[in-house]
């Protein structure tokens, strides 16, 4: 995979945006990573904001990918994101919450945003709570920092090692099909055969977490039924 081509802002609205305008001039072979240290207008998943907080990483990646591995990128960047984590405290308590957060001691560190952009770029956004973690109105899950989990990293330094991580994970999917980041990913994942609710734009399910399929999507098994869940967030009930 070529490197990547490196813009830093001071402040900007979103790194989302100024990724897609980059991969919007963009020619094919080129892959994009774009950082702030503010965003005014950072946006996060379903309609959410996401909270600028000094010291705390917000990075995009623009890169190119086929259409039918859209929905497989979140899974690699999740993985890269705890094998960075667990670069820097190798014994700390990390795992996965599908589609794609990572949980430090169970609770929200990071968050990722996927968007497209031009053709067949896709847009990943990625904030990292490295200093600090925001707490306040809207968020209803708890959340940490690297800080707060005794990891004493910048965000730079952090940077360095994930974006090498996912470059070469990203590599792997290219050369090695999905099923690889899959397992891995699973291996990671948290509460795998336990009691989960997912709640979805209109409607909330209870089931067991059977894992995800060759696209991602979420297998939950209800009434002896397995169904496929494509966007929601999980709420673990019983801990396996
Ligand atoms: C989530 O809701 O969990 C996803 C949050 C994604 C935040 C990152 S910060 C860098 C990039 N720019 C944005 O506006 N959002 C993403």
């Amino acid at each position: 995979m070529a490197a990547w081509e490196r813009y830093d802002f001071a402040e900007t609205t979103s790194t989302n945006d100024e990724v897609k305008k980059l991969c919007e001039m963009a020619q094919s072979g080129k892959n994009f990573m774009v950082t702030a240290s503010r965003q005014t207008a950072g946006r996060g998943r379903r309609g959410r904001s996401w909270i600028s907080m000094d010291g705390n990483l917000f990075v995009s990646f623009g890169v190119e990918v086929e259409a039918r591995a859209l929905g497989q990128i979140t899974f690699v960047i999740g993985l890269s994101l705890l094998e960075t984590i667990r670069y820097f405290a190798p014994k700390i308590d990390v795992c996965l919450k599908w589609p794609n957060d990572v949980l430090v001691n169970s609770s929200k560190i990071s968050g990722i945003l996927l968007e497209r952009a031009a053709e067949n770029y896709l847009v990943v956004g990625v904030g990292v709570n490295v200093a600090a973690a925001p707490q306040g109105e809207g968020i209803n899950y708890g959340v940490t920092s690297l800080k707060e989990a005794g990891i004493t990293t910048d965000k730079e330094s952090f940077l360095q090692v994930f974006a090498k991580v996912f470059a070469e994970r990203l590599s792997e999917l290219k050369t090695q099909g999905f099923a690889h980041i899959r397992e891995i990913w699973l291996n990671n994942a948290k509460n795998l055969g336990g009691k989960i609710t997912v709640n979805m734009e209109h409607e909330s399910k209870e089931g067991q977490f059977l894992g995800i399929d060759e696209n991602g999507a979420l297998l939950l098994e209800r009434d002896g039924k397995t169904e496929k869940i494509y966007a929601g967030d999980i709420f673990y009930l019983e801990e396996k």
